[in-house]
């Protein structure tokens, strides 16, 4: 794999939804989606509410199937070739979330009584290769426990999460807090494809400024990025260019 070698070539990607409330009805929501993302670029999905950007999120983070097109992905595995998300086993597609995919979404969904910097440590844990092969005893899984969470108080700080809630659970927390954690965990560990839903929609704007910059390391760092990014001053910071999704076809008359 060379640097000329997208990180992520997405390549005519058609969806639709089926409405089962609807007897089964169809919704159409993208409609040839093409788009390639370098190490160090951030794409911006730009276009109407309602217009599938989300939806396309949740493809390229292995969420979704498709009905058509390829979601091209290049691990950074020595040797290895591109891997199609769009056909990629379950299994596949949790090993590359562990150490490759990082996803931050509209919404946090955390396990019930699990405190905030343990939700966000857990990430750090998973992607340790010798704490998942099992061969670690006791006092290595203290360690990087403790490792851990050192590195993820100290991105708590820098978003301005005040500590006296670091180790509640995060389910009753505000939008933005929450937002906060979920940034944290999307960020706390370098992605090669980092996917950004919104991520500063409940945030105010020093805490904007905040994500700007964690985003702008990224970027730096090598990774692709693509985001969401509603507020137009975030996505002027950071968007190395814009893409609007496909529109529909228009249907076809028959005069
Ligand atoms: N899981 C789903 N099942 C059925 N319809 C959905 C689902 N997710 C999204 N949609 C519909 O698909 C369309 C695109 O939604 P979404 O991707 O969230 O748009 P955007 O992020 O651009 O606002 C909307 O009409 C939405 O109602
Ligand atoms: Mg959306």
């Amino acid at each position: 794999m060379n640097s000329i070698t997208p990180v992520l070539s997405v390549q005519d990607v058609r969806k639709h939804f089926t409405l089962h409330l609807r007897s089964g009805q169809a919704l159409p929501v993208l409609h040839g989606v093409s788009l390639d993302v370098r190490a160090g670029e951030c794409v911006a999905l730009v276009g109407a509410s309602g217009q599938g950007k989300s939806t396309l999120i949740k493809c390229l983070y292995g969420s979704y199937g498709v009905d058509s097109g390829r979601i091209l992905f290049a691990s950074e595995q020595p040797g290895s070739e591109p891997l199609d998300l769009a056909q990629a086993s379950p299994q596949q597609v949790l090993a590359l979330r562990r150490r490759e995919l990082a996803y931050v979404s509209q919404f946090l969904r955390a396990l019930p009584r699990v405190g905030a910097i343990d939700v966000v440590a857990e990430r750090l844990l998973q992607a340790d290769p010798e704490l998942q092969s099992g061969s670690a005893d006791e006092a290595r899984w203290h360690a990087a426990q403790t490792a851990a969470r050192a590195q993820v108080a100290e991105l708590f700080a820098r978003l301005n999460l005040p500590e006296a809630i670091w180790d509640l659970p995060p389910a009753t927390f505000s939008g933005g807090e929450q937002q906060r954690v979920n940034i944290a965990r999307g960020f706390v560990q370098p992605a090669r494809l980092l996917l950004l839903d919104e991520p500063t929609a409940s945030l105010d704007a020093m805490n904007r400024r905040v994500v700007i910059d964690m985003i702008a390391a990224a970027k730096a760092a090598g990774s692709a990025i693509v985001g969401i990014f509603h507020d137009e001053e975030v996505r002027e910071a950071v968007a190395s260019r814009c893409v609007s999704l496909p529109a529909a076809q228009p249907e076809r008359s028959f005069v």
